[in-house]
């Protein structure tokens, strides 16, 4: 598998690493993530210089790793800082640290030339941690290429069909979408705008609304990881003010996070950010069990396209229409960046 090395992905939500130890493969690297004491997350190959045992199954002694089969021991450098049974500690005894950056809840990594981690590059989700907005959020394990997940995001017209009765409703598939790739910035957009649909539960639920909606759906994805789906839900005809704040609508943040984790398996971490209802511990509910069930929906279609794509390499000639223009875009911007010299082949 070609991945776009010289990119941030997200590793982990920054609630997940703590003073245990954390395995995460992220674009074939295994990797180790800790907190020290300070605070500060670390990522360490995890693999003991030695004989390659797993740092993740081995334990901190304050912010050093000690090895569990002979006690090698690293600082968060990756610098090997005690060997057992001699004095001098071989030169080539380190492992790599992959450089971190903790921003709006998640563990962003780098796992390429780390020359070139610029830290402001890494694309922002400012909603997953701002007190105006309550959150749900959870990580599930995919059995499949990163790329079918960001295919599925690109394209909403399955929610019609795959996410019935949870967000899905007949006007998604029919609504014609609009895509912009913003090739400076490496950004593609997909807007589709519905003026008159009918209320999925996912928001008659948690927003009260009766009736019929407009609801939008605006999209920026982020490549390789960061897709941001804005949704605008008002009781229908309600449009927004040509000037203040839009306080008619029901604003959703929906946040993924597509890290690729080997050739056939990925992590999709998924957020969903409102500004309603946000202290209302019953809609959090609701929603995080909602969104799960639709993430789980998803897993379950894209391992099992994985195992026919992975059986039949082949035999297979896609044929794309309409709907696939956003999943087009994104495809051929991340075959730039695989491209560009900032990927290697492994
Ligand atoms: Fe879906």
């Amino acid at each position: 598998m070609v991945f776009a090395r010289d990119q941030w992905y997200v590793a982990a939500y920054g609630s997940e690493v703590g003073r245990s130890l954390l395995a995460r493969t992220v674009l074939d690297e295994p990797l180790v993530l800790y907190r020290t004491d300070a605070g500060e997350a670390v990522a360490l190959a995890d693999r003991c210089v030695h004989r390659r045992y797993p740092l993740s199954e081995s334990r901190l002694d304050g912010d050093t790793i000690v090895c569990g089969y002979h006690g090698f021991t690293y600082d968060p450098t990756g610098a090997c800082v005690f060997v057992p049974g001699q004095q001098r500690i071989p030169r080539t005894a380190r492992v790599a640290a992959y450089p971190v950056v903790e921003q709006d809840s998640f563990v962003w990594v780098w796992i390429g030339d780390r020359a070139r981690a610029d830290p402001t590059a890494i694309p922002r989700a400012p909603w997953l941690v701002d007190p105006r907005y309550a959150v749900v959020r959870g990580m599930e394990p995919l059995n499949a290429r990163y790329g079918l997940l960001v295919d599925n995001l690109m394209d909403l017209s399955h929610e019609t069909y795959l996410h019935g009765g949870y967000i899905g409703t007949p006007e998604v598939a029919n609504t014609p979408i609009t895509t912009e790739v913003d090739e400076d910035r490496g950004v593609v957009h997909v807007s589709r705008h519905m003026e008159d649909a009918e209320c999925p539960p996912f928001y008659a639920r948690s927003t009260g609304i009766q009736g019929r909606i407009t609801r939008w759906q605006d999209i920026e994805y982020h490549p390789p990881c960061l897709y941001l789906l804005h949704s605008r839900i008002a009781p229908q005809g309600v449009h927004p003010p040509a000037e203040g704040p839009d306080d008619e609508a029901f604003h959703a943040e929906i946040v993924y996070a597509i890290t690729p984790s080997t050739a056939h398996t990925s992590y999709d971490f998924w957020a969903v950010a409102r500004d309603f209802a946000i202290d209302d511990e019953s809609v959090s509910e609701y929603l995080h069990q909602s969104n799960h069930t639709v993430v789980m929906q998803d897993v379950t279609a894209l391992n099992t396209l994985e195992r026919v794509i992975a059986a039949e390499p082949d035999a297979y000639q896609e044929l794309s229409i309409n709907i696939d223009t956003g999943g087009l875009a994104a495809r051929r911007l991340l075959a730039r960046m695989v491209g560009s010299g900032t990927a290697a082949a492994r």
